[in-house]
């Protein structure tokens, strides 16, 4: 058994890595979660309750696990001290069980504003989520206007920060035509050296923690927020997230080298689903789309969007598979398309007239890419009671089998409904 382990995305996010996570905490000691922010949105439903968590790793829903937010995630505190109270009012003791990185950087209200102002802004263009994600890593890019967690441990310093930056950002503001009065430093200064304080017993350098417990035979599951395909460098750039939503953030995002980790579980869904804008060659324009999202629940856990959805895209996932280094794959969602009587894969792309097995490198393009699609007979039965391979009807193996030999990897789990039980594993 490998020390550690790193669940990532194939898609665009939302592939129910939650419950991945959930099921490998029981055999890990450490969970850590590496980039992003609360635009995440878990979704885990343990002993009949339902769990939804945006920032804090799911591994928390395990008391013998200890849950880490690493140096690459981007924190917004007041959803922070909100998801500890929350897990702490459903009887969950969080207590010592939770890190912060001290050098994880610090969403604050500008960054909500910045990222919702003036025409062409990034939640119009791109549909980001709205909460802070992509300001705050250009901020932490840019250094100088940048503030850590650490700094949120010393009010005095913590001060003199802001009040040098809320000016510029109040400038910034009112050239974008940001409809919000000002920002002022000193309240600000207080708010956030008071939510420092609330935080502190949590505050702690990972990466030390990380580096002794790897020394100490811990065993360490990652979990990557979003999926490859909206990874800033690797994703359908622009439209992606503002960090290394692929296995590639694991190194950066946690000071952990990805040397380290021996197995990556790829999680994908049995069919694929976008939320915001950016280009999506099997997108399902009809009834058949409507159907998915209504069976699927297909509904974004952090702003309620509808997701868009589509058929499974097997040149996609490939390429995710092969960026992030996945060595197996999790199928989810699987009973989600039990009603439909056939069943279709993208296997190939038309580029203008050229047919194509990869993904090319720019959305223009992608755009124009349309599905060469393969069809299978749909297994017309309900799933949500097999545990065991030899169970799922003939058409379902089939299904499965065909995705793992167009994506090239072995299928290790299905899942057949949102409960831990409702899992088959191979
Ligand atoms: P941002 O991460 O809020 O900047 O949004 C950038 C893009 O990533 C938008 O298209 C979002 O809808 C998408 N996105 C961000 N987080 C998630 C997620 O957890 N699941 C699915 N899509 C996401």
């Amino acid at each position: 058994m490998t020390q550690c382990t790193c669940v990532v995305g194939l898609q665009w996010g939302d592939e129910a890595k939650g419950k991945i996570v959930d099921l490998l905490a029981e055999e890990h000691d450490i969970v850590v979660r590496f980039n992003g922010g609360a635009n995440a949105g878990h979704t885990v439903v343990a002993d009949g309750r339902v769990h939804k968590l945006s920032l804090i790793p799911t591994g928390i829903l395990r008391s013998e696990v200890t849950s880490v937010i690493a140096n690459g995630v981007v924190i917004y505190p007041p959803r922070f001290l909100e998801e500890v109270a929350q897990l702490e009012a459903s009887g969950i003791i969080v207590g010592q069980r939770l890190l912060v990185s001290d050098r994880a950087h610090v969403i604050f209200p500008y960054h909500l504003e910045e990222e919702k102002a003036g025409a062409g802004c990034a939640a119009e263009v791109i549909g980001t989520t709205g909460r802070g994600v992509g300001p705050c890593y250009q901020d932490k890019v840019g250094r100088i206007s940048a503030i850590r967690v650490a700094e949120l441990l010393d009010a005095d310093h913590l001060r003199r920060r802001l009040e040098e930056i809320v000016p510029r950002k109040n400038r910034l503001l009112q050239a974008l035509g940001a409809g919000t009065s000002m920002f002022c430093a000193e309240e600000l200064a207080c708010e956030y050296a008071a939510y420092g304080e609330r935080m502190r017993s949590y505050v702690a350098d990972t990466v030390r923690y990380l580096h002794q417990a790897l020394q100490q035979g811990r065993r360490i599951l990652f979990e990557a927020a979003q999926g490859t395909l909206l990874d800033v460098d690797h994703g359908t750039y622009p439209f992606v997230t503002s960090s290394h939503s692929s296995a590639a953030g694991l190194w950066s995002g946690s000071g952990v080298p990805a040397t380290r980790v021996g197995r990556i579980v790829g999680v994908v869904k049995a069919y694929s689903t976008r939320v915001g804008a950016g280009p999506f060659p099997t997108e399902l324009d009809d009834a058949i789309g409507e159907k998915i999202r209504q069976t699927g629940r297909e509904y974004g856990t952090v702003t309620g969007r509808p997701r868009r959805c589509g058929w499974f895209d097997a040149v996609a996932v490939r390429y995710a598979a092969a960026v992030s280094g996945a060595t197996e794959l999790a199928v989810m969602l699987l009973d989600v398309l039990s009603e439909l009587e056939q069943v279709a894969i993208g296997v190939a792309y038309e580029l203008d007239g050229e047919r194509i097995d990869y993904m090319p490198a720019t959305s223009v393009q992608l755009a124009r890419c349309r599905p060469v699609l393969e069809w299978l007979p749909g297994w017309k039965r309900d799933l949500g009671s097999v545990r065991r391979p030899e169970d799922l009807p003939g058409a379902a193996r089939r299904y499965l089998d065909r995705l793992s030999q167009l994506v090239g990897l072995p299928v290790r789990l299905a899942s057949v409904g949102p409960d831990r039980r409702q899992t088959i594993r191979w």
